[in-house]
């Protein structure tokens, strides 16, 4: 098929991909849906997909990729760059030249016999001046398929780049899916990714992590805005006013979950709704009136399928219903459906494993082998999301009344705090840290620093990102947003999860929108302002008393300390780049947490 831009920029670069990838035909996609459901008929031909139940779960289907690539690797995620400062703590680092000579070889010819697609895409709403367009060339319709829910794709995406060289240069083949030549690399200063020998979400739709996050903070870094790790939740009162609310939590510490919440009784009875913007990134600029804005940049969600069901994330489950991608989820051969642990409560009679190999329902044994792979996903179109935003699309964005940061921590962090500044916030995001998940290959449940969530997406020197949101602060002025932090997970002596989670956390939300309106006081402490307990409303919530949330809020001062001495050894390891004004907060707070 011959192009569909005239954009010589793109032509030429597409070119110099045939030249390198010798693809026997190339395939621009131009995002109908006839060509779309074109590539489905192939994929359920070679199996790539296998198409499910279409009454049950009509426009679904199901993949599975190889044993091997089932997560993030981010040992094989490399930022390459000129400036030899950007290699800190947290940044695989390697001098561009070399990785281009290293990495060359592994591409030329690796098409042969095969389709090159090639994918442009928009990254934010079409037609507002703070989205990005990116093109990408791939060997995989999976790729193809799951980049139409993730992003905009096809001519509205070339016709927002119009006749500019500003786009994002991804380069993915799926080769031979060989782990020991597998590489996701970011050249931020050329606008270009490198991906190969993955066939696994996180690593080859180029747009999500690789542009949006890696990409883009860069961008962000030279051009004033701000790409950051986190959902976009609007609360809205009984007035029908809408505040909003980010939130900055790790890989499988609850986004998804938090931005589709559904309020409980006592708050939806008044009248209280919660809508959602963004799952997983966020794009944020000032705006004419001096506030900050943020746009999602993804069009659809990618979302960790275990633990989804009825009761723990209604609008979730309800968003993977219709045009669905199931990526290393079990098959409901009963029915031709999907299932995955947490689902519900029993496994399939007749169910196949994620990965393919046949079990006998009955033979199951919870928590020994899973059906399910733990990070099994749903790549599903934001349009089937029962609470999405009505400003979703909206190119101006939704102005940001608190930034909340959070993780996994059995016991240090209270269910929520308040920083005392911008500079103490930005702090308190640096200092962040969370005990690991199955989002990425490696140990699972080591408490490792991530500051602001974003230590697998960094693209440049972590020092000057802190440096940046410092920046971002002084520009804001006191139209910045409040900064929290919340902690969903501590666990009691037996290890249980004290807080009950999910849509009771509309009961701290409601506390920090409080506090941003400054109707309700608070606790000043060594490590920020604390809720009084009295202040999270916990009526109709079982089995939590005051003594509970007492119990939460509590800050034992020895773990902050040795705490502490985690951040102290984190800015170390970062280097001279940190910030002194983050420095002299850690200080402040050992000064405060000894008296
Ligand atoms: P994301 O990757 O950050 O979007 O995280 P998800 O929202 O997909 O959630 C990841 C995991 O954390 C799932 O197993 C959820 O069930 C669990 N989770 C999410 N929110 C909560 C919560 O408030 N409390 C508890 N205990 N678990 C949660
Ligand atoms: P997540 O992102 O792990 O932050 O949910 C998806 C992925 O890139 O694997
Ligand atoms: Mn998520």
């Amino acid at each position: 098929m011959s192009s569909l831009t005239s954009n010589q920029h793109v032509l030429d670069w597409v070119k110099e991909m045939e030249d390198l990838m010798t693809p026997d035909k190339t395939i621009w996609i131009d995002g109908s849906e006839g060509q779309l459901r074109a590539l489905r008929e192939e994929a359920f031909k070679t199996g790539e997909l296998t198409e499910l139940n279409q009454e049950k779960l009509p426009g679904c289907v199901l993949h599975h990729t190889a044993k091997n690539d089932v997560a993030r690797v981010e040992d094989r995620t490399f930022i390459c760059t000129s400036n030899k400062a950007d290699d800190c703590a947290m940044i695989n680092w390697m001098e561009p030249t070399a990785m281009k000579a290293k990495l060359t070889p592994l591409y030329k010819g690796v098409m042969k016999g095969r389709t090159m697609y090639v994918i442009p895409y928009c990254m934010g709403p079409v037609g507002s001046p703070f989205s990005k367009v990116g093109i990408e060339v791939t060997d995989s319709i999976y790729v193809v398929l799951n980049m139409d829910i993730m992003t905009r794709i096809g001519i509205k995406a070339l016709r927002q780049l119009g006749d500019s060289n500003d786009f994002v240069r991804g380069q993915h083949a799926r080769a031979d899916i060989d782990a020991e030549n597998r590489y996701i690399v970011h050249f931020p200063e050329d606008n270009a990714i490198w991906s190969i020998n993955s066939g696994y979400g996180g690593n080859v739709l180029l747009g999500k992590k690789c542009f949006a996050l890696r990409i883009a903070c860069y961008q962000g870094y030279k051009e004033g805005w701000m790409a950051e790790h986190m959902l976009i939740l609007g609360v809205e009162d009984p007035s029908g006013h809408v505040d909003y609310v980010t939130a900055a939590f790790p890989s499988a510490c609850g986004k998804t979950n938090l931005a589709m919440l559904i309020p409980p009784e006592i708050y939806a009875k008044k009248g209280y709704k919660v809508w959602t913007v963004g799952d997983d990134i966020a794009w944020m600029h000032v705006g004419a009136d001096g506030r900050l804005y943020a746009i999602n940049p993804e069009n659809g969600f990618f979302g960790v399928a275990p633990g989804t069901n009825e009761k723990s994330n209604p609008n979730a489950l309800a968003t993977t219903r219709q045009g669905t991608i199931f990526t290393n989820v079990a098959h409901n051969l009963t029915d031709n459906t999907v299932w995955w642990e947490g689902l519900d409560k029993n496994p399939p009679e007749d169910a196949q494993e994620w990965t393919g190999l046949a079990v006998d329902g009955k033979e199951y044994v919870a928590g020994g082998g899973k059906l399910a792979h733990p990070n099994s996903r749903f790549t599903a179109p934001a349009t089937g999301c029962p609470c999405l935003s009505k400003e979703f699309n909206n190119p101006d964005g939704v102005p940001v009344t608190a930034m909340v940061f959070g993780g996994r921590r059995a016991k240090t962090a209270p269910l929520v705090y308040q920083s005392f500044s911008w500079n103490h916030g930005v702090y308190v995001g640096s200092s962040m840290a969370s005990e690991t998940t199955a989002a990425a290959a490696g140990a699972v449940g080591v408490v490792r620093r991530d500051p602001m969530a974003m230590r697998p997406f960094f693209g440049y020197n972590v020092g000057d990102y802190f440096a940046h949101w410092l920046d971002m602060g002084k520009k804001l002025g006191d139209k910045a947003p409040k900064i929290f932090h919340v902690n969903w997970f501590r666990t009691d002596d037996e290890g249980h999860f004290i807080w009950p989670g999910f849509g009771d956390n509309m009961r701290v939300l409601m506390w920090i929108l409080n506090r941003c309106k400054g109707e309700v006081d608070a606790v000043e402490t060594a490590i920020g302002y604390l809720p009084h307990a009295e202040d999270i409303d916990i009526t109709d919530l079982n089995g939590v008393t005051l003594d509970t949330v007492k119990n939460l809020l509590n800050v034992d001062k020895d773990l902050w300390l040795e705490d502490a001495k985690g951040v102290e050894e984190l800015y170390d390891q970062i280097g001279d780049h940190v910030p002194a004004e983050l420095r002299a907060e850690l200080n402040a707070l050992k000064d405060r947490l000894s008296k």
